[in-house]
């Protein structure tokens, strides 16, 4: 989409978007639009019974002397309760059909923030996503028509730099996590993953490629457990952005990035698998956070490490029982060959903690159905071994809209991973099943601040409330950890 900032004069094509707010009088820049002015658009509020209220809205076609083909006017609630993102993508999803390709937003004249007018893009490039990449016959009423995005704001310019310098690089790292996850797993297996990763050089992302000899080399033998029955060769990625003081601690951020996940040996039901192209939503979100960070410049070091691997069943594949070896030296029972995201993460973390020596560490993963049982699609699940950090993330949820909640880690739920045959096995049982996951991530961070995002209900989803959530790939945690960087680690 093609985005631009106006200053609040009349456009003169497409569709002008009209917000009214609820027990107000004015009507904005319909005004300007018309030649008729209050007359007509007073006969037609009346018509509409429009009061305001968020939900209403009433079109004037081909306003006199105007040449827009359309003015949109909206509720918009109650002033104080107005959210720009949320309001473009409900008009964007109402009107992307319409047959019109200019959207101009009026978001002048009532005192809306920069911010809040950058957003409103972000709402309506989200709103407007589609994945049609594998579609040969797609009808024309469902190739979207909106190609121009226009918001009117009283500081055009600062919205501009709003825009330009934050939220608009991290919406294409949005999207890129979202088509990564929509992808089906016959395009996006480790090599054509890591290859696309490498094309990211061209942000000026460092990007480092560890195949299986390198990773059988650095003992990795957790992660490579995992990927001993799939065809494709497992991959470890290394993004690196040094956007920061020279020396400087670094951010990590680390995903789960199981290109397909069968079970393996312990072979999951066929109903729904297909979901499971998606079990490298983690991993997708690290990658988009790294190219939002590198398009928007940040200055902060920054590493993203992506494990990916495909799980599959076959003669070579681990078998329940089996003991590895993790690169850090700790044995694990690998009882259950499903419960294979924490196995490919105990190496991604440990290489990530004693090669780069991370302030901190968040890692995203697709790693436990128990989370959905738990909090259902609405919010991740946070795990960590640090109070602070957890709060960081907290805080990262509230600017960034993208929702998380914090669950409890204790000595308790740690013993559940106990057995007789290794340091520890790979599931805990039935009971608290997200937390013992996490249990098992936490062996394998040391002592540096950790915390283990499951998104496993919010990084993918069939079913979507929210207009800008479009596709089952939804970007979650590209955001949030934008946030995170800006607010901890730049300036
Ligand atoms: N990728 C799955 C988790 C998952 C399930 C994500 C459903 C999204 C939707 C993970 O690898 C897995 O299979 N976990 C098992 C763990 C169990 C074997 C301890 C699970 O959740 O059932
Ligand atoms: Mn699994
Ligand atoms: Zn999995």
């Amino acid at each position: 989409m093609k985005v631009s900032f106006v200053s609040g004069k009349p456009v003169t094509r497409g569709v002008a978007v009209i917000p009214v707010f609820e027990g107000s009088k004015a009507f904005g820049s319909t005004k300007d639009y018309m030649d008729a002015g209050k007359t007509q658009f007073a006969a037609a509020k009346k018509a509409a019974k429009f009061t305001g209220k968020s939900g209403q809205s009433f079109d004037i076609f081909a306003p006199a002397g105007s040449k827009v083909s359309r003015l949109h006017v909206v509720g918009a609630g109650k002033r104080e309760s107005f959210n720009a993102e949320m309001f473009a993508a409900k008009v964007t999803a109402k009107l992307l059909f319409a047959g019109e390709s200019t959207v101009t937003f009026h978001l002048d004249g009532f005192d809306l923030s920069p911010d809040d007018a950058a957003r409103a893009v972000v709402g309506a490039r989200l709103a407007g996503y589609r994945f049609n990449n594998h579609k040969t016959k797609l009808p024309k009423e469902k190739k979207p028509n909106i190609t121009t995005i226009r918001v009117a704001h009283d500081s055009q310019a600062k919205a501009k730099k709003a825009y330009d310098n934050f939220h608009g690089p991290i919406c294409d790292g949005v999207i890129f996590a979202r088509d990564l996850v929509n992808e089906p797993p016959n395009v996006i297996y480790p090599k054509a993953y890591a290859n696309r990763i490498k094309k990211l050089k061209d942000i000026g992302l460092k990007v480092e490629v560890l195949g299986e000899k390198r990773m059988e080399t650095l003992g990795m033998h957790s992660l490579l457990g995992v990927g001993r029955g799939s065809e494709r060769e497992s991959q470890l990625v290394v993004m690196r952005w040094d956007g920061g003081k020279k020396g400087a601690k670094p951010a990590a951020i680390i995903g789960k990035g199981v290109t397909f996940d069968t079970g393996g040996i312990s072979l999951k039901p066929g109903a729904n698998m297909w979901d499971m192209k998606g079990d490298m939503g983690g991993s997708a979100a690290v990658v988009g956070a790294m190219i939002g960070i590198a398009k928007r410049k940040a200055k902060a070091n920054v590493i993203g490490v992506v494990g990916l691997v495909e799980n599959m069943p076959d003669g070579r594949a681990q078998l329940p029982g089996d003991v590895v070896t993790s690169m850090s030296g700790q044995t694990i029972e690998v009882l259950n060959t499903d419960a294979e995201g924490r196995l490919v993460l105990a190496d991604a973390l440990h290489y990530t903690n004693t090669k780069y020596k991370p302030k901190a560490m968040i890692n995203l993963a697709t790693l436990t159905g128990a989370i959905i049982i738990s909090l259902g699609h609405e919010h991740a699940g946070v795990f960590s071994n640090d109070d602070g950090l957890a709060e960081q993330i907290s805080n990262a949820s509230d600017s960034s809209g993208e929702r998380s909640w914090r669950l409890p880690l204790l000595p308790e739920y740690d013993k559940l991973l106990d057995t007789p045959n290794a340091d520890m096995k790979n599931i805990g049982g039935r009971a608290a099943g997200s937390i013992t996951a996490a249990q098992f991530l936490k062996r394998f961070v040391g002592d540096t601040a950790w915390a283990h995002i499951d998104v496993a209900g919010t990084a993918m989803k069939n079913t979507r409330p929210d207009p800008r959530e479009t596709t089952f790939g939804t970007g979650y945690g590209v955001r949030l950890l934008n946030h995170w960087i800006a607010e901890n680690y730049e300036g």
